[in-house]
């Protein structure tokens, strides 16, 4: 005999016993127009007459009564007593009329809120986010059908049962320590960082960490050294903490370093994506680096690098992070495993540049959202301490640098008369310029009512203007989607 189970009471529904109106009348009356307002929906099993019974104090009479009425008006079908389900008959727009009348209703009352301008620009909620289709050329996303879920769900299974009970309460906010542990060994190993697990907090990715430093470190006014163009989400979390944007050239080795120190004398903070400039894509040489770093110790200043893909690197060997070559304690480290497994597992590591530092941080995130969950941050401790990790990027850097090679292969096939596209050393993306006379936001937008999704580069720019641009994901799509996305993108730009 299958499990009988247990039901709750359904919100809403009370009857008034002293209005003399026929129990069995109210009850009918309650759960009519909860089917009519869209409350209880289509194929929507009603809890049992003996649960109403129970729980409204009535006797299970009443409940027969009003059932059988619904009934006979055809608003419930199925065998009292042996479940009795909302009838999918009812046409939505009824429902739907029902719902716009109360909507209306209630709209005057309801307050706007209007969102401060500190937040900065909205593209990060519209941004990569795919309803139905992953579609090329979205950029930033890892291969999510080379993810293997198979292993990830394995581990799940084995853990979520014999995790002692303890790790499934509050626990520290800086995250869990055999994670923490194990991204301090790959960071020291493979990225040349400078750390110990206890300067670690977990955090839910990238984005995140900068919003942390944001609220603990940033100051009303601070001056921010940002590369130009860049990452949407950093200005965004800068102006939240209403400190000034000090917006600075990038060229083939990275952030010009002369230019910010001619023109910012003062810096508070310097963001830097130095593995994989985002998103012009290139990669700061050493001497940029060591400039860099005296440009920050000279000003007392802090550097945040943001390593978000640094993982796939497709030529040469890899470059030291700064992190790693900083001699003063001055560069807070970001990274995350959206890039790596899947942006959807949200947790990613800051590393602080000292013990100290922990403190304020993980009383911040504690107020944020008190802690990363505790059973993905098992999973993937367990998936990097078992090798499936460096396995998976070792898979993904042929995977991904085979579909570059082909993407550019296509784009200067196609469209070489029309856009300028080199080769990547590193990333996820490659950036195809355009002829002056193109409007990369215009070609967005036509892009994006043909099914493609890409990022126009102006998007990014915060003061000095280049060329228009088109950002090209290739990572998530295989040969034939990117193929088929050149053709439709060939025909886009012929049409201009
Ligand atoms: C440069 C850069 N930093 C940070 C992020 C944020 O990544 P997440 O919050 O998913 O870790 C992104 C995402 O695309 C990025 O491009």
């Amino acid at each position: 005999m299958p499990k009988q189970i247990e039901e709750l009471p359904l919100v809403g529904i009370h009857i008034d016993f002293a209005s003399g109106i026929p129990l069995y009348k109210q009850l009918y009356s309650l759960l009519r127009e909860a089917i009519l307002s869209g409350r209880l929906k289509g194929e929507q099993k009603l809890p049992s007459t003996r649960t109403f019974s129970n729980d409204l104090k009535v006797s299970r009479n009443t409940v027969v009564q009003a059932f059988e009425q619904l009934m006979i008006e055809g608003y419930i079908t199925g065998k009292i007593g042996a479940g009795t389900y909302v009838t999918n008959e009812i046409p939505d727009k009824y429902i739907l009329d029902r719902k716009a009348q109360s909507v209306a209703k209630n709209k005057s009352k309801i307050p706007s809120i209007k969102l401060d301008k500190k937040f900065g620009s909205t593209g990060l909620i519209h941004r990569n986010i795919s309803e139905d289709k992953i579609a090329p050329f979205q950029n930033g996303l890892p291969s999510l059908d080379d993810f293997p879920f198979s292993t990830w769900l394995k581990i799940i299974n084995k853990n979520g049962t014999y995790l002692p009970r303890l790790q499934f309460g509050y626990k520290s906010s800086t995250g869990y320590e055999p994670l923490k542990e194990a991204i301090a060994n790959y960071l020291r190993t493979y990225r040349a960082v400078n750390c110990t697990s206890e300067q670690i907090i977990i955090i839910n990715g990238s984005q995140q960490g900068l919003d942390l430093i944001s609220r603990v470190m940033l100051k009303e006014n601070d001056n921010v050294v940002l590369e130009d163009p860049c990452y949407f989400g950093t200005k965004a979390s800068v102006l939240s903490a209403k400190a000034s944007i000090f917006p600075t050239p990038v060229d083939d080795e990275g952030i010009s370093v002369d230019y910010a120190a001619k023109h910012y004398p003062k810096p508070d903070f310097i963001y830097t994506t130095p593995s994989h400039q985002f998103p012009l894509g290139s990669t700061m040489s050493i001497s940029r680096r060591l400039k860099l770093l005296e440009y920050a110790y000279k000003n007392d200043a802090w550097i945040i690098e943001d390593d978000y893909d640094s993982e796939f690197r497709y030529t040469g060997s890899p470059l030291p992070s700064l992190q790693g070559m900083d001699k003063l304690n001055r560069v807070i480290y970001i990274g995350t495993f959206s890039k790596v497994l899947f942006p959807g597992l949200r947790l990613g590591y800051l590393v602080l540049p000292s013990v100290e530092m922990v403190n304020p941080f993980a009383i911040v995130k504690s107020l944020v959202d008190r802690q990363s969950p505790i059973l993905d941050q098992v999973v993937l401790s367990k998936f990097i301490e078992e090798g499936h990790f460096t396995k998976h990027i070792r898979k993904m850097r042929i995977l991904y640098k085979e579909r570059q090679e082909f993407l550019i292969a296509e784009l200067k096939r196609e469209a070489g008369s029309l856009l300028e596209v080199k080769p990547s050393g590193a990333g996820m993306h490659v950036v195809a310029w355009l002829p002056d006379r193109f409007d990369d936001k215009k070609i967005s937008v036509i892009a994006k009512e043909n099914g493609l999704v890409i990022s126009p580069l102006s998007e990014y720019i915060l003061k000095f203007k280049r060329r228009p641009g088109l950002i090209m994901g290739y990572t998530a799509f295989n040969k034939d989607r990117l193929k088929t996305g050149v053709n439709i993108l060939k025909r886009i730009l012929k049409a201009q």
